[in-house]
């Protein structure tokens, strides 16, 4: 493993693509070899679906959830690793992986009016943590454009899937391939037909095909790119 990039400037590194490429992973190791900070942007769009579900809030009635998102005051223990995230100062990272959350996050994050209020929060946590890899759908899209380094890592369907039903088998629980695909390819569509931050690659991200590498690999092709990246900046133009 290398050395943490020794330098006290901002480093933000982004990470986009969809469910089921290894990004949450591959950041949090990323983030770990670079002694970089680690921000799940997943988790704050599960966090206002767990809001919705056990609030009891109608999918119409977005002001109010939105609403009751602002009085949650969603935000993270850092002393954690990775970071938990917390709801009324409970922490919910257990809650927000269930079932029911993945079922309806993809409509959730599809609220443009809840989409600006975390890009908000994603900006003054960037702004708090300027030395981070972020990973989500949007963040070198929209969030931080101006990012050092943005990466898009995908991956094929199937074998996304393969990875999820694996995932979810070590938990116990048990789903059927052919299901867990469609399902992908379901919220892959919501993500990236969404008018507001849609599933992009930005023009000037390396996109990582993971189908057919390991989770080293990847791992290691994302820091040395970094590593260059982040030597060519500091050396200037
Ligand atoms: O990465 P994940 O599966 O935890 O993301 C959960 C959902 O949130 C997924 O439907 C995509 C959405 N999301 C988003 O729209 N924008 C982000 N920055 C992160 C996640």
């Amino acid at each position: 493993m290398g050395a943490a990039v020794s330098v006290d400037s901002p480093v933000i590194i982004t990470i986009d693509g969809p469910a089921g490429t290894g990004k949450s992973t591959v950041s949090q190791m990323l983030a770990a070899r670079l002694g970089l900070d680690f921000l799940d942007t997943g988790a704050m769009y599960r966090a206002a679906a767990a809001i919705l579900i056990d609030r009891n809030i109608d999918r119409q009635e977005t002001g109010e959830l939105i609403s009751a998102v602002l009085g949650a005051d969603l935000h993270f223990d850092w002393s954690q690793d990775p970071p938990t995230i917390l709801a009324w100062d409970n922490p919910i990272d257990h809650r927000i992986r269930q079932a029911d959350v993945t079922a309806v996050v993809s409509f959730v994050a599809s609220i443009a009016d809840l989409r600006h209020h975390m890009v908000r929060k994603q900006r003054v946590i960037g702004s708090q943590h300027p030395r981070l890899v972020t990973e989500g759908r949007d963040q070198g899209s929209v969030v931080f454009p101006d990012a050092a380094v943005k990466f898009y890592l995908d991956a094929n369907p199937e074998v996304r899937a393969r990875r999820r039903v694996h995932q979810l088998a070590k938990r116990g629980d048990v789903v059927d391939l052919q299901e867990m695909c469609e399902r992908i390819v379901k919220r892959d569509r919501m993500d990236s037909t969404r008018s507001d931050g849609p599933l992009m690659c930005p023009e000037d991200a390396i996109r990582v095909d993971t189908s057919t590498l390991s989770l080293e690999e990847v791992v290691d092709t994302l820091e040395r790119y970094s590593r260059e990246r982040i030597a060519s900046m500091l050396d200037g133009p």
